[in-house]
């Protein structure tokens, strides 16, 4: 494991909307330089950076057309360069993201690979060979493109429709008139093309990446055992070149994508781990109410830890740019009880931007750069209570995305100003996790008490030389479960004491607590 990811905990910005120093609406790479010491101030000290390359901006910069130049409207090469120092003269990393399963439609790549004569990018997509055969069928394709030029087929996209996918060849191979094998020489050419863009970036002082889609490079996969075998040949590059280089994954089966050498891949909202029955959906089991259920998240987190366990991390995020902020089901006091579940889980802690001040998902506002409903969730960063809440000083009809509107939005500056809020109880949770090393990344997890659409959940963390119980009740009932164990001090409580009463923990009503293990 990389040195530096045990004890890392992540801040994810989104460069749109984090701070403008230029006064042109949208945030850039000294707005993020100048807010450095307000994320080391909470605790984090390793940063993830959406994509900030060269890109029509059809899906907020997952579109890249230039992988090795900073888009302009964020800054320069060199901008980043800086970023690199800034971050790690305050002893913090830095992780870019890298798409390398498809470029934009306008990456020069493709406008080759559009020709109908053959040329050195004829084959760094996947096309058939014929415009009327197409990709039905085929896993880790998300639609083609037919009739874009006189080149007589048609090419294989990922996600959206402008984004044609980049050739890694086909594991299984049912039409071997255009399927080209993994280990072709133009599926190996894309491989070299992402690797001599990772070791541009990794030369310069980016401590890592962060993979978008990382799961679906090889076509025809539906095991993805030919991606994790690619994944291999990259992480093997990694190591090699770059051994405290990290490396995480968008793929959301930490069982699949760490036997690939990933160091740390995340739960999330699509996929089957049931990451949104936690907070992201009606009726969670962080609410109040009560009705929710972890059962199937935590049957899901074990059967990929076990496996794992050691071999990398499984990395439960507080959000990202791809799902609707918790704040849209919870309110402060849940939110609290969910922190306090998110940093007492081993793996690496990630807080997207403004999460931990509480901010809004907006709903009903009008779609950004391809973000449709996820552009409330990518809203500017509330700083202050100056001109557009301190992210810009562009006319307010000018910003990237509207501020939002409610007068009684949180900032970071409320928020730091006020013991009691959301940002308070976040660095305090990051301030025990980092003072105690059964509460990191490495410690053993195991549960004690989840059952069906049951309240508390229950698990110890554990080094061998230490261990800590940790309780988590959101619910509005006091809530037990057989304990029989005996206990020391308290080292983290929200809400009222609990009681061990009888062979019985007793928890109250929406609270939570950890506590030392006597051995
Ligand atoms: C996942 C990214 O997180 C998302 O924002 C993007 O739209 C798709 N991948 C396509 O790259």
């Amino acid at each position: 494991m990389v040195e530096w990811l045990k004890s890392a905990v992540f801040y994810e910005i989104y460069p749109q909307s984090f701070a403008d120093t230029n006064a042109d609406g949208i945030g850039d790479i000294q707005g993020i330089i100048e807010h450095l010491d307000y994320i080391k101030e909470l605790g984090c000290n390793a940063v993830w950076l959406n994509p900030c390359f060269a890109s029509p901006f059809l899906d907020a910069g997952y579109d890249v057309s230039d992988y090795k130049k900073v888009a302009p409207r964020y800054g320069t090469n060199a901008d980043l360069r800086r970023l690199f120092a800034e971050v790690h003269k305050r002893d913090m990393h830095v992780m870019l993201d890298l798409v390398p399963g498809h470029t934009s439609w306008e990456h020069p790549w493709f406008q080759e690979s559009l020709k109908p004569q053959h040329n050195e990018y004829s084959g760094r997509y996947v096309w058939t060979d014929d415009a009327w055969k197409d990709f039905e069928g085929i896993s880790g394709t998300m639609g083609f493109l037919r009739g874009m030029s006189q080149r007589d087929g048609c090419v294989a996209v990922n996600f959206y429709s402008h984004q044609p996918s980049l050739n890694y060849g086909f594991y299984e191979i049912n039409d071997p008139s255009w399927q080209q094998p993994m280990d072709s020489a133009d599926a190996l050419s894309t491989r070299e093309a992402i690797k001599d863009i990772m070791r541009f970036w990794l030369k310069m002082g980016c401590d890592g990446f962060r993979v978008d889609m990382a799961g679906s490079l090889v076509k025809n996969d539906p095991q993805q055992e030919g991606t994790i075998a690619l994944w291999h040949d990259f992480m093997q590059f990694i190591e090699t070149e770059f051994p405290h280089a990290a490396m995480i994954s968008e793929w959301g089966q930490p069982d699949r994508s760490l036997r690939s050498g990933f160091h740390m891949d995340f739960m999330l909202h699509f996929g089957p781990s049931h990451f949104t029955d936690m907070f992201h959906k009606d009726d969670p089991y962080f609410s109040r109410d009560g009705k929710g259920d972890a059962k199937a998240f935590i049957d899901y987190y074990k059967k990929c830890y076990e496996p794992t366990n050691g071999k990398g991390m499984i990395c439960v995020p507080t959000g990202n740019h791809d799902m609707e902020r918790m704040t849209k089901w919870l309110d402060p006091a849940e939110v609290k009880i969910v922190y306090a579940f998110l940093l007492s889980l081993p793996g690496a802690p990630f807080i997207y931007y403004g999460d931990e001040i509480g901010m809004r998902y907006l709903a009903d506002i009008v779609s950004v750069e391809g973000g449709y409903h996820r552009t409330g969730s990518r809203s500017p960063m509330q700083w202050n209570e100056e001109l557009n809440a301190g992210f810009s000083d562009a006319k307010a009809e000018e910003l990237y995305i509207p501020i939002d509107p409610d007068e009684n939005r949180p900032t970071a500056e409320k928020a730091v100003a006020d013991p009691d809020s959301i940002y308070h109880e976040v660095k305090k949770l990051i301030q025990i996790r980092q003072s105690t090393p059964v509460l990191q990344s490495e410690a053993q997890i195991s549960f004690l008490y989840c059952e069906d659409h049951a309240y508390p959940l229950a698990y110890r963390r554990t080094n061998g030389e230490a261990s800590v119980l940790v309780v988590v009740n959101p619910s509005g009932t006091e809530a037990s479960f057989a304990y029989d164990g005996q206990l020391g001090d308290v080292l983290y409580q929200n809400g009222g004491d609990y009681k061990l009463e009888d062979g019985m923990f007793r928890i109250p009503a929406a609270s939570a607590v950890y506590v030392w293990e006597k051995k």
